[in-house]
């Protein structure tokens, strides 16, 4: 039975696998440990509560001695490694937080799992380190070249792929140098329950609701590969049971859109189903489809991101001839499951939104 440290399980892609983990896997220890940024949110953890097996810990990767701590008294075995600063335009804006803890707090991780298990009390039993890391690493594709594969060249162009890149590097070499057991994934643009309205797709969704500005980088043609987070968490299940140690594992989704594209999508989603429920037109009275127009009058196109990659895309040969991996999700399933998801979920993202969260933890669950 793998007895699991789950870093950054607070955030979106670490929440959703930690249910998935816990549904999938109902015997597993399962520790969450996470520092509570802006980004994490324990309400995304609620449904783990009062599961006897899971344990949240409030704390940051670059701890090692609490690190090293957890990793004994849980004799666990494997860490999966989420925890990071994630979000592109923050680290242009300020990216000193991303080398702390993508870098500096991905090689205090790593220390603290050399120490323990290759060094320390837990030393000569199984161990799996898995690294999380993003397809943005690569750089920018152009339109007619082919997908990136696990062996091309890194080429990160902003401070946060930047930072992904040095902390790929560093697992790389605590397993070519000491041994280490670990697996790394380079996923492409994950969509779904619990993301951060930050990021683009909820972003949308939640402007919509309100009658805010739809805002689209430059001229919208960027493009993206968009993977529902459940068919991550599925990849990186398969990399953890058949993965090779050293082993580099690219998820994706084969589903390449363009910016201005997936919002008018996310448009005529809105659109239609505003206009078939009046009580969900009743409840988001500033929305132009609750009044008869169209979500797509929001569309604001607006100074570009600094250094904006043009497209990203995921070849999966690798993942799909080792482990078997195949994602199971269709864009139009994943999107109408994630519509659905933020309309039921007001609460989730109006607390992270202003602000009064912890309140509304309160509120909710005594907390
Ligand atoms: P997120 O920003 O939603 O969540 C990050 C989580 O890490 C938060 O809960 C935060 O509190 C926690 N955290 C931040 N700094 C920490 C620290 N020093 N110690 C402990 N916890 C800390 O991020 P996400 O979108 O869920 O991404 C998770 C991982 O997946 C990241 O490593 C990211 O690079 C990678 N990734 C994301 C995507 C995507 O589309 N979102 C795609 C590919 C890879
Ligand atoms: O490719 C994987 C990466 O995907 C992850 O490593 C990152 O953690 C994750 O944040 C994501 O990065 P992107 O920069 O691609 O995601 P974001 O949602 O910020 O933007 C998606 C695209 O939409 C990008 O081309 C920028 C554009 N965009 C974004 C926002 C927030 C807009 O045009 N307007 C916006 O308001």
């Amino acid at each position: 039975m793998p007895r699991l440290l789950v870093t950054g399980g607070a955030g979106f892609i670490g929440a959703n696998f930690v249910h998935y983990w816990l549904k999938e896997h109902p015997a597993d220890r399962l520790v969450v440990l996470d520092a509570l940024t802006y980004a994490g949110n324990l309400a995304s953890l609620t449904p783990a509560e009062g599961n006897p097996l899971y344990r949240f810990v409030k704390g940051d990767i670059g701890d090692q001695a609490l690190v090293e701590r957890l990793l004994v008294e849980e004799a666990l075995d494997t860490v999966v490694n989420f925890a990071a600063e994630s979000h592109v335009d923050r680290s242009i804006a300020g990216p000193d937080p991303f080398v702390t803890t993508n870098v500096v707090g991905t090689h205090a991780l790593l220390k603290a799992a050399r120490g323990v298990w290759l060094e320390g009390p837990l030393a000569g039993r199984p161990h799996r380190f898995h690294h999380v890391s993003t397809d943005e690493v690569y750089g920018s594709l152009g339109p007619d070249d082919p997908p990136f594969t696990e062996t091309t060249p890194y080429a990160p162009n902003s401070p946060y792929s930047a930072s992904k890149a040095a902390s790929d590097h560093l697992v790389r070499a605590y397993h070519h140098t000491y041994g280490l057991s670990v697996t790394t994934s380079n996923c492409s643009n994950n969509y779904g329950p619990y993301q951060f309205p930050e990021k683009l797709i909820p972003l949308v969704l939640i402007n919509i609701l309100h009658g805010r500005p739809l805002p689209i980088y430059g001229d919208g043609r960027n493009i993206r590969d968009w993977l529902y987070v459940e068919d991550h968490c599925r990849g990186i299940e398969l990399i953890l049971q058949q993965g090779r140690a050293g082993g580099v594992y690219n998820i994706g989704g084969n589903n390449e859109w363009t910016n201005i594209d997936i919002v008018r999508y996310l448009c005529g989603i809105v659109d239609a189903l505003l206009a078939d429920d009046p009580t969900l037109a009743a409840r988001f009275p500033a929305a132009p489809p609750s009044r008869g127009g169209s979500a797509e009058s929001l569309i604001t196109f607006v100074k570009d991101r600094a250094g904006h990659d043009r497209r990203y895309a995921i070849d999966p040969t690798r993942s799909r001839e080792e482990l078997g991996y195949q994602p199971q999700e269709s864009f139009a399933s994943g999107i109408a499951k994630t519509v659905e998801w933020y309309l039921s979920h007001e609460p989730w993202w109006r607390a992270v939104m202003d602000g009064s969260y912890r309140q509304w933890l309160r509120e909710q669950y005594g907390a």
